[in-house]
């Protein structure tokens, strides 16, 4: 890989921080020309008009997958090489089929069509038995992966995808006779079982021959799993059947892949299929069958071939059945398109940045839907070992699903709210189905400040007020109303201070590697929280102003005003930064220490406070530009950590300008971001916005970034790194969420209040203009914006439907109605905290 990188090496010195970073650690750094830029060399491309990402070439450094799911509980992951699983529900209790996660060859097994020519195997996905292909691509969509492939005159399209409703997967087959020869096929669909319990099918997997049972099932004419252990929390059963009938099929793994093989050249497809089941002997189950195509010339035939689950065979036959019918399946991938448009038009935009629209129009909200449902569970790197309802990042998760997914956000809104306690302080974490956690006594304490984003966001975009009314038990014991929890949650870090007087850290703040200092030293307090606390108070003040609940807002009031005065004096402020945690005899995030010197989040937190001095805050952005900013993303802080703060004992968490270690952890860049905006400078909010796009960091070395340009990177390798440049876990982060709302809310500036839908621009100062279109609370605004002095960020100048309204707020109009707003940049400069 970094010889690869190395291919795309500039001469050009790249300063990123006080000291140049040595040529060979920047390699893959390839600043690109972001306007008017088109990936060239790449492993596909964004097909926008489809909403679809092309994959071109199968062997992408790594897997790139795509997110299967319909509205109800049957979920998958495809990768560009069909590797993959699918489960129902919950995948550490649902887990259908098995993903290998640290097997080799990796991306293995997954959703495999085998096409037998003669003697000859190929598979529409390449892999696994990547026989050369004349022609390929994968289609990764918002409710699909489609393959197109060629071969020996036999073209196959071959689309999965899960309909909105019913419990099943779908693959549907396309496959045409090119030549002008008559031909005969045999295909083979496979998939590898899995243990429901993900835990028990990786641990305890030699269980499968004794507590399941793995058939053919005649009445349905499919493969049925049935799974007998009394533990188990899934019951369910599955077809796996085609929409004609087959004579020929095998179960035993372990017979039909033979001693010392694997899926590229499985025995089964040599020798012939032998109607094998585990209930005869066999350990490990498989799915796999025959059925034989007859094509003239030119002849074209679909097949579908479905995976049905349910807790009761019946429903399992039925779906099997249901969707033998090209019909059936026809009206399900409609819907599914229909559902993602319907989603999708809340919001689209057309700017004169063509990545921007990508990722904004379609592929942010796609991530943001895969972490709202997956959490932080799994995916090609993650296991999917347990639930992962959390507080904290649940919250941050949904913040966007307020617009695409009110009545889901609300429900999680009011599950999340079971994990505060009568005290105030928040539980990190709830399973939904027993509201209990079992580390009750662990605490995050910037908790609560994202329950307060959340619920001002999904109040804004919804107008349902009635929420706050709704009782609720706290998690330990009593009850209150949404917005008393809100309020004693908050309550709970304004009461809770240390020595200086900020909000103690208890375990950990928003970044978790801190808890390395809290294990070996008590005391500690949070600069980032103090600020974020003035930052959700002023929302919170707002709720409560509209609630009426007048009472609660001088603690709030007079707490910030507390905070702020600490936060702007020598206690905090370190000279041209602010701290970062404080001890009482020690501190981190200062000029004083040789490591962890300067933290991003607390300089972007000031800015986004509001209420601390101008000059400060405006100096602090100006060192995280000089001093953490890369090509690549911002620093979470600089140095990284070899030692703890005693200078002696070796750090321990992640190595050096990895991770949270001094790495470029983007959902913490998304802050940056929002402080430049809202401090009224264009350049940077746009060059920290555009730096970390998956497909602007993508292109600038695919190889050597690695993961996929269409799904948001949780982190990548930093300068201290070798890897620098490199691209960690993708999709699951809460910076899909907060990049999206940076780009739509502070770059675009359409944002809605409680009052009326913002219009606060902060944009590149050579575009002309932008345009969006957004519904909220039923009614939908076309929005043009323009910037004619060429200033990008200012008061803006308001027509709405014809008329000039004063100020930047556009009142909310009725369901139904569509309104026509006009809003001019002029260049009187604005400043601080729109
Ligand atoms: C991970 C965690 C999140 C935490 C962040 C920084 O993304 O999921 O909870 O805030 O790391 O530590």
């Amino acid at each position: 890989m970094v010889q690869a990188s190395r291919l795309f090496f500039k001469k050009k010195e790249i300063r990123t921080g006080e000291t140049p970073v040595p040529r060979s650690r920047v390699a893959a750094l390839w600043p690109p020309n972001l306007k008017g830029f088109r990936m060239k060399k790449s492993y596909g491309y964004f097909d926008d008009e489809r909403r679809e990402y092309v994959v071109t070439d199968p062997m992408t450094p790594e897997p790139w997958i795509n997110y299967l799911e319909g509205n109800g509980k049957m979920n998958a992951f495809i990768s560009n090489g069909a590797g993959g699983t699918a489960w129902y529900d919950q995948p550490h209790t649902g887990r259908l089929t098995r993903y290998r996660l640290n097997g080799l060859p990796m991306d293995a097994p997954g959703f495999y069509l085998y096409i037998k020519d003669g003697i000859e195997i190929w598979n529409p996905s390449f892999f696994p038995v990547m026989k050369k292909l004349e022609s390929w691509e994968c289609r990764h969509g918002m409710g699909y992966t489609c393959f197109n492939a060629s071969r020996n005159g036999i073209k196959s399209s071959l689309k999965f995808f899960i309909p909105l409703k019913d419990e099943v997967l779908l693959w549907d087959l396309k496959l045409e006779n090119t030549s002008s020869e008559m031909k005969e096929l045999q295909i083979y669909p496979y998939i590898d079982y899995s243990l429901h319990g993900y835990i028990k099918d990786t641990l305890y997997f030699l269980v499968c021959g004794n507590q399941a049972r793995y058939s053919y099932d005649e009445s349905s004419g499919g493969l049925m799993s049935d799974y007998f252990a009394f533990e188990a929390p899934f019951m369910g059963k599955t077809i796996f059947s085609a929409s004609e009938r087959f004579e020929k099929f095998d179960m035993d793994r372990s017979r039909f892949i033979g001693r010392g093989r694997t899926e590229a050249n499985p025995v089964g497809l040599e020798g012939g299929l032998q109607n094998t089941e585990v209930k005869d002997g066999g350990f490990f189950a498989c799915g796999t069958f025959e059925l034989t195509v007859k094509l003239k010339p030119r002849e074209a035939r679909r097949i579908i071939l479905k995976l049905s689950v349910s807790e009761d065979i019946c429903e399992a036959r039925r779906l099997s059945e249901k969707y033998s019918s090209v019909k059936e399946v026809d009206r399900a991938v409609k819907e599914v398109d229909e559902r993602w448009e319907g989603l999708l038009s809340k919001c689209q935009v057309t700017t004169p940045d063509r990545n921007t629209d990508a990722m904004l129009n379609s592929w942010l909200p796609k991530n943001i839907r895969s972490t709202m449902r997956n959490g932080r569970s799994i995916s090609h790197r993650h296991p999917g070992d347990g639930s992962s309802l959390r507080f904290r990042d649940t919250m941050q998760d949904i913040m966007p699903g307020t617009m695409f997914y009110p009545e889901e956000t609300r429900e999680l809104i009011l599950i999340l709210m079971r994990s505060i306690t009568a005290s105030g302080r928040v539980v990190t974490g709830i399973d939904p189905a027993t509201f209990t956690y079992p580390d009750p006594k662990h605490t995050r304490s910037d908790a609560i400040v994202w329950g307060v984003f959340t619920l001002y966001k999904y109040l804004a975009e919804t107008g349902d007020a009635g929420i706050l009314e709704i009782v609720l038990p706290y998690y330990d014991k009593e009850e209150g109303s949404v917005l008393d929890h809100l309020s004693r949650g908050m309550r709970f870090v304004g009461e809770n201070t240390g020595a200086h007087g900020l909000p103690k850290m208890f375990d950990c703040d928003w970044n978790d590697m801190l808890q390395v200092f809290s294990n070996a030293k008590t005391g500690g307090e949070t600069v980032m929280l103090a600020e974020q606390f003035i930052y959700a108070s002023k929302l919170l003040v707002e709720i409560l102003r509209h609630a009426g609940k007048t009472d609660e807002i001088p603690f709030f009031e007079k707490k910030s005003g507390d905070f702020s005065g600490i936060l702007s004096s020598d206690v905090c402020w370190d000279g041209g930064w602010f701290k970062r945690l404080l001890y009482p005899d020690a501190e981190l995030g200062s000029s004083k220490n040789k490591e962890g010197k300067i933290f991003l989040n607390t300089q972007s937190w000031a800015a986004m406070a509001g209420t601390l001095p101008a000059t400060k805050v405006r100096k602090a952005m100006d060192n995280v530009s000089q001093m953490l900013d890369t090509e690549c993303g911002i620093r979470l802080f600089t140095p990284p950590f070899t030692t703890m703060m005693d200078g002696v004992t070796r750090f321990h968490t992640n190595t050096p300008g990895a991770g949270e270690n001094g790495g470029l952890f983007l959902h913490a860049n998304t802050w940056a971001i929002i402080a430049e905006a809202m401090l009224g400078n264009p350049q940077r909010a746009w060059k920290y916005f555009s730096q970390i796009l998956p497909n602007n960091l993508s292109a600038r070395n695919p190889e050597h970034y690695g993961r996929e340009p269409y799904a948001l990177a949780s982190w990548v390798y930093g300068p201290d790194h070798d890897a620098f440049g490199h691209a960690a876990l993708t999709w699951l982060t809460g910076g899909a969420a907060w990049t999206y709302i940076a780009g739509t809310e502070y770059i675009l500036g359409i944002r809605p209040t409680l009052d009326g839908l913002l219009v606060s621009p902060c944009i590149p100062p050579d575009w002309d203009k932008f345009e969006v279109q957004r519904r909220v609370r039923g009614a939908t605004y076309r929005i043009t914006v323009l910037n004619p002095d060429k200033v990008g960020c200012g008061n803006v100048q308001l027509t709405v439907d014809g008329s000039p309204l004063k100020g930047s707020l556009v009142p909310y109009a009725s369901t139904g109605k569509t309104v026509e707003v006009r809003a001019v940049i002029s260049h009187t400069k604005q400043f601080a905290n729109r």
